[in-house]
């Protein structure tokens, strides 16, 4: 039987020594969340974003838009708060509004307050194998949980699953950046279970229930990005936990594994970006 990833136990231990952390600043980070449109998902991870960052002494704002802001609208919200001195971190909610371009957005948000590491400053510093300011949250909150079981990356062959800006692509350049052997598959990929077979690490984030204990090696490690109602409402992931626990040797559950990690690192990011302010 696997051992769970713990993300909620981790996220706990983090914050609370983040939030003694904040309480010797002199002034106090602050986040800014653009939430455009009502996506329900959307809201339920902004007002968590906003109350993790409260428990922990960081001021934080929500702006709401209604679904149809105009570009124009975001942009100009945009610099100014580039320009509040105040402000030490902005985090636009994705997805967007369907006439909105998020990459004209993202491009707006300057690299200095951009807390998910998604600008073209720091996605360029992160694929070129550089620093980038900060790291994007979810990747960097898998890295955290994976550290804290020391599970070995360099020399693995790590299969990230799903190519998304926001998990996928920084996932692979990551584990690259600490030697793990890397594959990226997709939607289109042709030979999944042949792949995965031969995986020690899978982080799947395909938003479908794909993995099954019998396209896994024994004792891999299996992190669920997924997250997602199924027909009878109840939370599911990317894997199927009865069969896959049964063949690896650790496995993050959905709920209580990487989602709690990611707004973990949000609230490091927040405090990173602060500090580099000052
Ligand atoms: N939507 C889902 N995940 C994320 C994230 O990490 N950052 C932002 N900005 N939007 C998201």
């Amino acid at each position: 039987m696997a051992q769970i990833l713990d993300g909620k136990k981790l996220r706990e231990k983090i914050l609370e020594s983040l939030k003694s952390k904040v309480e010797k600043f002199q002034t106090k980070p602050t986040l800014v969340v653009i939430l455009a449109g009502d996506n329900p998902a959307s809201k339920i991870y902004v007002n968590n974003k906003k109350k993790t960052a409260e428990k922990l002494g960081i001021n934080s704002q929500v702006i709401n838009y209604p679904a149809d802001v105009t570009e124009n609208e975001l942009l100009s919200k945009i610099e100014e708060l580039n320009n509040d001195n105040s402000v030490t971190a902005i985090l636009v909610q994705l997805p967007l509004p369907e006439h909105i371009s998020k990459e004209n957005i993202i491009d707006a948000i300057s690299p200095q307050k951009d807390v998910d590491g998604f600008t073209p400053y720091n996605f360029g510093r992160l694929f070129s194998g550089e620093e980038p300011i900060v790291y994007p949250c979810t990747p960097k909150g898998i890295l955290l949980l994976l550290d804290e079981y020391n599970i070995e990356i360099e020399g693995k062959h790590a299969v990230v699953i799903g190519r998304s800006n926001i998990v996928g692509r920084p996932m692979a350049q990551m584990l690259l950046k600490r030697n793990a052997t890397v594959t990226m598959c997709h939607s289109k990929t042709k030979n999944l279970a042949q792949i995965t077979k031969t995986a020690d690490i899978i982080i799947s984030a395909a938003g479908k229930n794909i993995i099954k204990g019998e396209i896994l090696k024994s004792d891999c490690v299996v992190v669920d990005v997924g997250i997602f109602k199924d027909e009878n409402g109840k939370t599911r992931g990317d894997v199927d936990f009865d069969s896959a626990s049964q063949i690896c040797s650790y496995i993050s559950p959905v709920p209580g594994g990487v989602g709690p990690m990611t707004i973990t690192s949000l609230m490091l990011n927040t405090v990173e970006l602060f500090e580099k302010s000052l």
